[in-house]
């Protein structure tokens, strides 16, 4: 990847009557940058930022994100017409290359990654060794760790076909991996994908075809799992692509990388706050219980929080969340369940928390997750498998970053330094002698 950093000016920095001059980059969008690059060489000193919240870790191409604008772009386009225009394979696409593909282009990509859904039969002997009850991201960061026992040929991260084959591999066969821990987990057979079927229609038939009958996908519960697909797919350098960069800085296999990634979004208060807006939904039960949950969210002494809201970037509304909040309605009111008791509860929490000082002061809008959860549950999908949804739509985003970061020039091991707060040199004291 050609650097496109604009130099726009030099910042002076004095510590020590010591001064050092930084240069200033600008990108296409968002922030100017402060090269620290040679900070601790000119000043002996390290930069302090737990949580980076000031530090931009790479330069990238990929998306872009306003949180005070609530604007997110896939190279360039807005999330909105995305999700309103295109659908999940054609917006990979876009993710990997950087533009939207011809027709031609469009019709080889999806051809390979459509023969490469299916997985090693002997990948399924890594189910049996769960227990049915075990939580299917438990699974999801177990089944793709082994895939690199499985695939020494694209393991060569330095050779650019290898890394393809590896990339069109894991986005194919996340579906497949992810349908059966689904199954698993409910004690039905595997079911293997179809070439003739879209990406998403497959994985809804894998997780909710049984053999003894023929599956009809629903074309309206499928194009509103396609659209959530595209809301999930990339977000910057947020905690699980970070993950997936730090781990591939040591030259780690994509598998490995990817199993990483699974394992940070697992978080509540990353991916798993989808399933964590839910059960909190469940919890809160009827809307009359709302403002006691409201209060805990407001009192520093209860760890508890509103998941479904806040954001790290968004100080705005998330845009994912419109469009999400859209598919919600979409799908319950195909499905008929408009009056979905938890639907009342989240609309009537939204009301309120939009209106009350503490979240308006604190810029809390809901975020992605708390439509998704509501939108999942009326697809049929049980509350755990949430977040291995988020984590299929998800490694579009990993393995596009990953590849960035491989063939970044700039790129090095990630290697943070700390301030140290601990003991200072001491000699050992044999046990005899201890207080
Ligand atoms: C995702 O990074 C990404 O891009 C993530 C993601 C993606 O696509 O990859 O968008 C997906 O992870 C969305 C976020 C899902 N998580 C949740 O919904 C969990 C609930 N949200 C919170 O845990 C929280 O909002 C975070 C973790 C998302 C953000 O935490 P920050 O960065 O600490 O939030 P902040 O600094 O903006 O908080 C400002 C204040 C703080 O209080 P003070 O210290 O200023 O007194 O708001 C408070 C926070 O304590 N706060 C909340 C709150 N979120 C923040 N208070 C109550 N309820 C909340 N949900």
């Amino acid at each position: 990847m050609k650097s496109d950093m604009k130099e726009s000016g030099e910042a002076s920095f004095t510590l020590n009557g010591k001064t050092v001059d930084l240069p200033v980059f600008k990108g296409v969008h968002g922030p100017d940058v402060v090269d620290i690059r040679k900070f601790y060489k000119e000043t002996s000193a390290f930069t302090f930022d737990p949580g980076f919240t000031s530090t931009a870790s790479c330069e990238s191409k990929i998306t872009f994100i306003d949180g005070d604008e609530g604007v997110l772009l896939y190279r360039g386009y807005p999330i909105e017409q995305l999700a309103e225009h295109s659908d999940f394979l054609e917006v990979a696409y876009l993710l990997l290359n950087g533009e939207l593909p011809d027709r031609a282009e469009a019709e080889r990509f999806d051809q390979s990654i459509t023969l490469h859904t299916m997985v090693h039969e002997q990948l399924k002997n890594f189910y049996g060794g769960f227990r049915r009850d075990a939580h299917p991201m438990a699974i999801m960061v177990g089944v793709v760790g082994a895939l690199s026992a499985f695939y020494h040929d694209s393991t060569d991260i330095n050779d650019p076909k290898q890394r393809q084959i590896a990339i069109h591999r894991m986005i194919a066969k996340m579906p497949t991996i992810a349908a059966m821990a689904y199954k698993y987990s409910i004690g039905q057979a595997f079911v293997f994908p179809r070439n003739d079927l879209d990406y998403t229609s497959n994985f809804m038939r894998m997780c909710f075809a049984v053999q003894a009958e023929e599956y009809e996908c629903n074309e309206v519960l499928c194009d509103a799992l396609d659209k959530i697909f595209i809301l999930h797919m990339d977000h910057e350098q947020n905690a699980s692509t970070s993950t997936v960069r730090l781990a591939g800085s040591s030259g780690a296999n994509p598998f490995a990388c990817i199993a990483a990634g699974i394992a940070s979004l697992w978080g509540p208060a990353h991916g798993g706050a989808n399933e964590a807006a839910l059960n909190m939904l469940e919890e809160i039960g009827t809307a009359d219980r709302i403002p006691e949950f409201i209060a805990r969210a407001k009192d520093k002494d209860d760890p508890f929080r509103l998941m479904g809201f806040g954001h790290r970037v968004y100080k705005n509304y998330d845009p994912r969340a419109k469009v999400m909040r859209k598919a919600c309605h979409d799908v319950l009111d195909a499905l008929g369940v408009r009056e979905e008791p938890l639907l009342q509860v989240a609309m009537e929490l939204e009301k309120i928390a939009l209106e009350d000082e503490y979240f308006v002061s604190k810029k809390l809008y809901p975020n992605i997750d708390f439509y998704s959860g509501i939108t999942l549950r009326a697809l049929g999908f049980p509350t755990d498998m949430f977040t291995v949804l988020f984590a299929l739509a998800r490694t579009v985003g990993w393995i596009a970053q990953w590849r960035e970061m491989i063939e970044d020039p700039n790129q090095k091991i990630g290697r943070p330094r700390q301030i140290y707060t601990g003991p200072s040199e001491r000699d050992y004291v044999p046990i005899n002698k201890r207080a």
